[in-house]
């Protein structure tokens, strides 16, 4: 049989070999890092160019989440509102707050308010709300308690691991449809009663459970 390889192709495979096993290493030991780069810490709420309270628009005026954040049952993402909705309310209810000075200047002169980002996944991350949202996962299982949050903050790590304790058993989380949009709804104490009630709701809304811990579901 023919030699179709040089004599230094044993040397080239070696290399490649290392190149590869240390571009693996780089990866695994660099991306963890990467991927807390950008990740504000959970508890410690994130500084806004508007002093905007969910407490006392979600309690006190007592708007639903969709009312501004419009996309959450239709799309990846739940949207952050455009000053336009504000000026529904706030064209006339003129609070005397600075804050409330900055809104009314954005609506003049057009320029969207630089609201800073809470959560942010990396982008080697797949994310989508409604597929949560319309199967029975609720906003404060990953979101906490937002009516009562003056800030807005992290309340979960949403870490890989995070991620998977629901996705490996989301019958210990899942609740009602009607209940998704329920701030102060958790689940059931008793935990075998809560597992009854998600096993029928794993059902009623087909989750395909093997499809929750497949890594192309959120990296694709
Ligand atoms: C009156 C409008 C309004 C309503 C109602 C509202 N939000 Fe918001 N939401 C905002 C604005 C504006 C921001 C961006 C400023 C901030 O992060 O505080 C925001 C930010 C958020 C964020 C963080 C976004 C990010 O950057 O990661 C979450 C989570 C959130 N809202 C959840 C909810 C939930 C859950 C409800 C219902 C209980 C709700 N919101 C109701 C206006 C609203
Ligand atoms: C459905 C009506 C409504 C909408 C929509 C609305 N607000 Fe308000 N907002 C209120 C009311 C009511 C108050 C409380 C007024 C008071 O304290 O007398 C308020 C108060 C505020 C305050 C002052 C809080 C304080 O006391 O320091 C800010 C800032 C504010 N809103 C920002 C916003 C922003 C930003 C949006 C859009 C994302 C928004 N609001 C949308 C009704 C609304
Ligand atoms: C399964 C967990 C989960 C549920 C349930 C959930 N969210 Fe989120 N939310 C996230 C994650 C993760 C992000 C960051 C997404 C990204 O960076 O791509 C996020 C981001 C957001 C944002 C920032 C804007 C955006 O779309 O990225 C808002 C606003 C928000 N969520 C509101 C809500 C509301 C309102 C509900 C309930 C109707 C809700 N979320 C339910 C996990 C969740
Ligand atoms: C409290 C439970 C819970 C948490 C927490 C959760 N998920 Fe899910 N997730 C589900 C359920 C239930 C489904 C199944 C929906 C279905 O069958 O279509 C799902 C589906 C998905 C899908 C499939 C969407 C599609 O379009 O097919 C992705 C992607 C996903 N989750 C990503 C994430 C990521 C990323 C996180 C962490 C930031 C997360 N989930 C946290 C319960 C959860
Ligand atoms: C339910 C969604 C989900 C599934 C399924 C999933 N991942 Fe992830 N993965 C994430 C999230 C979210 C992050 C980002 C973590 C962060 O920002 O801290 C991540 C991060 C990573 C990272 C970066 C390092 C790290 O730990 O932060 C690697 C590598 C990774 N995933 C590999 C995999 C592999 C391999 C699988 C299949 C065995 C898998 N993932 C399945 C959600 C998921």
């Amino acid at each position: 049989m023919p030699n179709y390889f040089p004599p230094n192709s044993n040397s080239f495979v070696t290399w490649l070999a290392w190149g590869g096993g240390i571009f693996a290493l780089l990866l695994i030991v660099g991306l963890p890092f990467y991927a807390r780069m950008n990740n504000n810490r959970v508890g410690v709420p994130v500084e806004q160019p508007v002093d905007f309270q969910h407490n006392l628009h979600v309690t006190q005026v007592g708007l639903d989440c969709r009312y501004c954040h419009t996309t959450v049952e239709t799309s990846n993402t739940a949207s952050v509102p455009p000053t336009e909705t504000c000026m529904t309310c706030h064209s006339q209810l003129r609070v005397d707050t600075p804050q409330l000075q900055a809104v009314v200047a954005s609506w003049e002169s057009g320029a969207p308010i630089a609201w800073n980002r809470v959560h942010d996944m990396p982008d080697y991350v797949f994310f989508n709300h409604s597929a949560h949202v319309n199967n029975g996962v609720g906003c404060s299982s990953c979101h906490g308690r937002v009516d009562q949050m003056a800030g807005m903050w992290k309340n979960e790590p949403m870490t890989m691991g995070w991620c998977l304790e629901c996705h490996r058993a989301p019958e210990k989380f899942l609740r009602p449809a009607s209940e998704v949009f329920n701030m102060a709804y958790s689940p059931l104490a008793d935990p075998i009663a809560q597992e009854t009630l998600g096993a029928t709701l794993v059902e009623a809304y087909h989750i395909d459970t093997d499809k929750l811990i497949q890594c192309s579901t959120c990296h694709r």
